[in-house]
């Protein structure tokens, strides 16, 4: 059931439901939003359509996706149990966001939506809806006892599928189940929930495996602007980017194209389970390594410190789907107000999997050469580093003292 439902449901929140809710008296609009996946948007329009649709919105998300949503997680070092760069977490409040506005305006009182009811995505999408629709009303099938029980499986669903003149494709899909947008693909369930089993080489769409990757590196220099890239430029083609999507997008080509960005992993579900997911974010990662790269240049170390705890709360927020939430507004507030001189521009290659910080320069840059140099004094007094040393030196000495006297005791 999975297999077959949760790539489109994922964006797209008709199909099965859509019919099914037909079928019990509502009236339905169906949404689909373009957040970067590979969809045939006119099929998807015109199969709603044929389902009896009201009226069908199809929306372009993609700067708003990239702006709204990706830059923050940019400025946060968003990572989710130190991996997961949180490509799914990120997309649902923004498809949400979307979805309410359409149903507000269409005087529609519910809203529905695909994702199972053992996942993280029910969270995300509901809570989004609660927090920008209050009084907004819930359908989420797979959480309907009649529902559930009357399509245990795939062959169940298809059966409907073609009793109702529904279009499904006659080939399966691949035997797990797919999330994809502009920032990454996620594939979980059906062979890859034995988390021994290794994912198949040609699961991945959007990297290239390191094996068969260029063996010549890409060149980049990313150009930083209150801690979000304002400009990417691949030095040796001399090409260059500058909106948020054509940033973002050429990023994940660079990324894809080199194998960048390939995860396997356990995680952590807010429901309480755990779930083995495999994921890739080509041109994430390689933000994610240009931007640590930009924050440590230009930022105070005692801000930098406070700031990553700050990005380790963001991040739990969002993959738990409280984005639009009072704690998560304030907590993406103080990492805004850190990022306002992160700026400078970074070079780095990008080559076999992997991303290589070359160089930086910034014009805030706190990193102070002639303080730092071995060969000149600057504004430094090399006598003041023994008492430095000596004062924290008193808690170790008095450390061994107790030690030394506890054991000849
Ligand atoms: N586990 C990931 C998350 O919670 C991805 C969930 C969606 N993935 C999917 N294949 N349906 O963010
Ligand atoms: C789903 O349950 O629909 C996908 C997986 C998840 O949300 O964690």
């Amino acid at each position: 059931v999975k297999n077959n439902t949760a790539l489109r449901f994922s964006a797209c929140w008709t199909e099965q439901p859509s019919s099914c809710l037909k079928e019990q008296g509502y009236e339905v609009i169906t949404f689909l939003a373009n957040i970067g996946q590979d969809e045939d948007f006119e099929a998807a329009r015109k199969k709603a359509e044929s389902l009896g649709a009201k009226k069908v919105f199809i929306e372009d998300l993609r700067a708003e996706f990239v702006e709204d949503f990706i830059w923050p997680a940019v400025q946060a070092n968003a990572v989710y149990e130190d991996r997961y760069l949180l490509g799914t977490a990120v997309a649902r409040p923004c498809i949400a966001r979307r979805q309410v506005e359409i149903a507000r305006s269409e005087g529609a009182q519910f809203v529905s939506h695909g994702a199972t009811g053992k996942g993280n995505d029910q969270i995300r999408f509901e809570l989004t809806c609660y927090a920008l629709y209050p009084e907004v009303k819930i359908i989420a099938p797979w959480r309907i006892p009649e529902f559930y029980t009357r399509f245990r499986g795939r062959t169940d669903l298809m059966e409907y599928a073609q009793k109702h003149g529904i279009p499904v494709p006659v080939t399966p899909r691949a035997p797990w189940s797919m999330d994809a947008n502009l920032m990454h693909i996620s594939y979980e369930s059906g062979i890859l929930e034995n988390p021994k089993s290794h994912a198949p080489g040609d699961l991945y769409l959007m990297t290239k495996n390191p094996e068969d990757s260029p063996s010549v590196p890409d060149v980049l220099e990313l150009e930083f602007r209150n801690g979000v890239p304002v400009k990417v430029t691949n030095v040796k083609e001399g090409k260059s980017k500058d909106s948020p999507l054509d940033i973002f997008s050429y990023l994940n080509e660079i990324g894809g194209k080199h194998g960048v960005g390939r995860i396997d992993i356990v995680e952590n579900r807010f429901i309480g389970m755990k779930s083995r997911g495999i994921y890739e974010t080509p041109g994430g990662t390689i933000l994610l390594q240009a931007h640590l790269d930009m924050e440590t240049f230009t930022m105070d170390k005692e801000v930098r410190r406070i700031k990553q705890g700050l990005g380790i709360k963001f991040s739990e927020l969002v993959y738990n789907g409280f984005w639009y939430s009072p704690e998560c507004d304030f907590v993406r507030f103080c990492i805004a107000k850190s990022q306002e001189k992160v700026e400078g521009k970074v070079q780095l290659s990008v080559f076999k999997g992997q991303v290589y910080i070359l160089g930086r320069e910034s014009p805030k840059s706190l990193y102070n050469e002639e303080l730092v140099s071995m060969d000149v004094q600057g504004d430094y007094n090399p006598c003041d580093a023994s008492g430095f040393i000596r004062i924290n030196a008193v808690r170790l000495r008095e450390h061994h003292r107790l030690q030394g006297f506890s054991s000849s005791d």
